[in-house]
């Protein structure tokens, strides 16, 4: 049996230019989605595939990361004293008891790789989750929990993949593989962003990681990549050479709420399926695209 995987890895020390001005001064990670900021989809989904350690790689204007999962005495009780005990329960059980957040500060935001080597002092000699809070993605069993259940048959490192649109490679890791299973393949190679005419496959990494501990030298010893970053992909492109890789497609809807497109859509996505007012909602909705399309 693989060891558990208790810690969880969040890199949010991008500076989010895609979404400029909105994060200028705040960080992406903390818009909203409905009435959830981003960084705790992402916490709950960890927390679900059994994290306990959840370490925040910050930079400079992350603070309300911070300040979002620290316990607020003074709300907790205005809250009270309004009784109004269901916000409460809200803003009080954000993140269980038995779980720590730990906060390392990427003193220059050198890249994704760079970011995930700032955790080692942390995590040390044990295998990880990594996830980019800006991918959004929606599925019945979590993401993680999914690549967690195909992670305890054999151990090594799995990588999430989705298919995108063959002209689409340049924007994403791309990987190479030999099918093992439905969904599943052994990783050969993985590329960052390549021209699609160069692209191995059309099977992009989309911010779900787990990685064994022996990632950590290669990000050590790796040269800066693509965009003079040091490059995640690089690092893992080199660990599969010596330990297993798989890639996993994972089920679910994903969105890119690094982007302004993808962002609108998750709104939409999950607005149509809140609980509360998700069939109000998606009655206007339909109104609109019938009121445009008449
Ligand atoms: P992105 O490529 O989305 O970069 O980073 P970004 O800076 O967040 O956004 P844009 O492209 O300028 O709009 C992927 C993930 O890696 C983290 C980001 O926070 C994001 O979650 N990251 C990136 C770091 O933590 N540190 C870095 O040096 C770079």
């Amino acid at each position: 049996m693989p060891e558990a995987i208790r810690y969880a890895v969040f890199p949010v020390a991008g500076k989010g230019t895609r979404f400029l001005p909105a994060t200028k001064a705040s960080p992406k990670e903390m818009l909203p989605v409905v009435d959830k900021p981003l960084i705790q989809y992402a916490v709950e989904e960890a927390i679900a595939a059994g994290a306990t350690n959840l370490v925040f790689i910050t930079g400079r204007h992350k603070r309300a990361i911070e300040d979002h999962f620290d316990s607020d005495l003074e709300l907790e009780e205005l809250l009270r004293e309004k009784h109004k005990t269901e916000l409460l329960d809200v803003v009080h059980s954000l993140v269980p008891d038995n779980v720590n957040c730990i906060y390392l500060r990427q003193g220059e935001p050198l890249g994704l790789g760079h970011a995930v080597l700032c955790a080692r002092a942390v995590v040390g000699n044990q295998p990880f989750f990594v996830h980019l809070a800006d991918d959004l993605i929606d599925a019945e069993t979590p993401c993680l929990e999914q690549m967690r259940q195909l992670y305890e048959e054999t151990g090594g490192s799995v990588i999430g993949v989705q298919p995108i649109p063959a002209d689409q490679t340049d924007q994403y890791g791309i990987v190479d593989g030999d099918p093992l299973d439905d969904g599943v393949w052994r990783l050969r190679g993985m590329v960052e962003k390549p021209d699609p005419a160069d692209a191995p496959s059309n099977l992009a990494v989309v911010g779900r990681y787990i990685l064994e501990p022996q990632v950590f030298d290669y990000l050590e010893t790796i040269e800066r990549g693509a965009g003079g970053e040091i490059q995640l992909t690089d690092a893992i492109a080199a660990l599969l050479v010596e330990r297993p890789v798989r890639a996993y497609r994972f089920e679910g809807l994903r969105f890119d709420c690094g982007s302004k497109l993808g962002y609108l859509q998750a709104g939409l996505h999950f607005g149509m399926k809140h609980e509360e007012f998700g069939p109000a909602f998606s009655e206007y909705v339909r109104g609109v695209v019938a009121a445009e399309s008449s």
